[in-house]
């Protein structure tokens, strides 16, 4: 889909739909839909009288104008408008404008329309600013129009590439102010790119675990770095081993697929090597539960549990477009989990790269074993801050749902950043607290500590985990497993894949870098 700004009228632009907009319990549009409103002779005015229309967050009319006039004096160039509810104005934000963006976009592709064009939300009552708001329009837009169909052979779309989908092809945002045009374009190029990170991790994660291998993984990390002109490197088994991760490479004992540890970085401000991000992602391609193996029901998504992995080569893509002033490192250890004759056993004890020994009581708590080496890594080569993105815990979702993804910190001064990029681009999380008493359950009879600390406080014990290898870097860990994948249609989701993070991050290091 291309998105493109057009100085006009809406009244006089020809298209097949317009999308206006209305807030909740407004009786008579202002501004855009309301110049439109008054083309069409009053008809919104009346159906918002009559109840039809309300404005609730949503909602979505479509009038058939071209129906209207048989004769040549059409009231309106655009031959359909589509009243788009925003919600009550209270609360109104960019992410209502993501959402709101998604659901007029599916709507547009089910009505067959391939052309579409609407005003910018939010720039009226809304009080937002319109550059961010176009920013919000294009990221929702293709957010809510992305679909995996690759293996229907009914489908004749092409994926990987981002999530264009030929259902919609052009959307145009029309504003009057030829002033405003620079600033929409240049918006709507940054949402473009927050958009496809996104949709490059959703990719990754929806595809099926036989064909996304850890070597998979690896070329396609590659294939992005080369496009974007990042530097990565493929560290091999041997090369972990020489550098001492027993743990990490205790994940992949059970499994023929070899492990590829990726590094990619980016540099952006090369005089600097210490104003940096290093942005490390959980890459378990399947995760069958290892010798502590997993029931059935519980097996079947864990192709998705290298998500956080799939978050931070999303964002890394969309980090190289938008060029911020700060160096990025991206590390995805990437490994199966899986059972058989060479897989690590229950009671075995690793020594991690720090020279750490772990005994790991279940094999299924391996992401936080990946982790722990890709964190000593990181704080090897320099790590200035770092944040880890991991599928890690059922736990999580008890604890939280699906209302906010779970987050820990040693740091409040790097959280509180954290947290205002988190509400800057609506994906929820919620502070969890790390205590000594809950750290006292990863205590160890016979190693320096044990990858399980019992039933009470599952997120809370795998993130005291990862602090142990932390230590004092600022650091942030979120828990994303909830969030990974979704059951159905919502807002900017839909079915299966999320990318979740992906755009957090992203907003985290254009934040940082100022
Ligand atoms: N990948 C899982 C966590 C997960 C569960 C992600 C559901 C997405 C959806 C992780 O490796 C795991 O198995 N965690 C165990 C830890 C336990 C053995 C301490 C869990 O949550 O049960
Ligand atoms: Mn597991
Ligand atoms: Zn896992």
């Amino acid at each position: 889909m291309e998105i493109k700004v057009t100085q006009g009228n809406v009244v006089e632009h020809a298209t097949p739909a317009l999308v206006v907009n209305l807030f909740e319990g407004v009786k008579v549009p202002g501004g855009a839909t309301g110049a439109v409103d008054q083309a069409l002779g009053g008809l919104i005015s009346r159906l918002i009288e009559s109840g039809e229309i309300t404005g609730g967050a949503g909602e979505i009319t479509v009038l058939h104008t071209a129906a209207i006039t048989s004769d040549s004096t059409e009231p309106i160039a655009a031959e359909r408008v589509l009243v788009a509810g925003l919600g009550k104005s209270d609360g109104f934000d960019y992410d209502s404008i993501r959402t709101v963006s998604a659901q007029v976009a599916r709507k547009l592709k089910s009505l067959k329309v391939k052309n579409g064009a609407t005003i910018v939300h939010g720039a009226g009552i809304g009080g937002l600013d319109p550059a961010v708001s176009a920013e919000a329009i294009a990221e929702g837009s293709i957010l809510g129009l992305y679909r995996f169909d690759k293996y229907k052979s009914t489908s004749n779309s092409s994926n990987g590439n981002g999530g264009n989908d030929s259902g919609l092809e052009v959307l145009e945002l029309v504003e009057m102010d030829a002033a405003k045009m620079k600033a929409l374009e240049k918006g709507v190029a940054r949402g473009t790119s927050y958009a496809i990170g996104t949709n490059l991790a959703r990719d990754l994660v929806n595809e099926p675990p036989n064909v996304l291998s850890p070597t998979e993984l690896a070329a396609r990390a590659t294939a992005m770095s080369k496009a974007a002109k990042l530097d990565i490197k493929i560290l091999e088994e041997a090369e972990c081993r020489k550098l001492g991760m027993g743990s990490y490479l205790s994940v992949a004992a059970g499994s023929k697929e070899p492990p590829k540890f990726i590094y990619i970085s980016y540099s952006g401000d090369a005089k600097r090597d210490q104003n940096n991000i290093w942005l490390i992602g959980k890459g378990i391609t399947f995760d069958s539960g290892g010798l502590s193996l997993k029931p059935p029901g519980s097996m079947v998504t864990m192709k998705g549990d290298m998500g956080g992995g799939a978050a931070v080569i999303g964002a890394m893509q969309a980090i190289a477009a938008l060029k911020p002033k700060i160096n990025v490192h991206v590390v995805c250890a990437a490994t199966e989990n899986m059972p058989s004759g060479s897989a690590t056993r229950p009671g075995d004890v690793v020594q991690a790269m720090n020279g750490k020994y772990i005994e790991v009581e279940n094999t299924d708590a391996e992401g936080r074993l990946t982790l722990a080496d890709a964190i000593c890594y990181a704080r090897n080569n320099g790590a200035a801050r770092i944040v880890d993105v991991a599928t890690l815990t059922g736990a999580v979702s008890v604890a939280l749902g699906k209302g906010h993804m779970g987050a820990f910190s040693n740091n409040d001064e790097f959280y509180t950043t954290f947290e205002k990029a988190s509400a800057d681009q609506g994906e929820p999380v919620w502070r969890l607290p790390l205590v000594s008493v809950t750290k006292q359950q990863n205590r160890s009879n016979i190693a320096d500590l044990k990858n399980t600390g019992g039933r009470g406080a599952g997120a809370i014990t795998a993130a005291h985990f990862i602090h142990e290898f932390a230590k004092d870097t600022p650091w942030v860990h979120l828990d994303t497993a909830a969030f990974n994948m979704a059951d159905e249609v919502s807002g900017v989701n839909v079915q299966g894949a999320t990318g979740a993070a992906t755009r957090l991050l992203v907003r985290l290091v254009e934040n940082l870098a100022g």
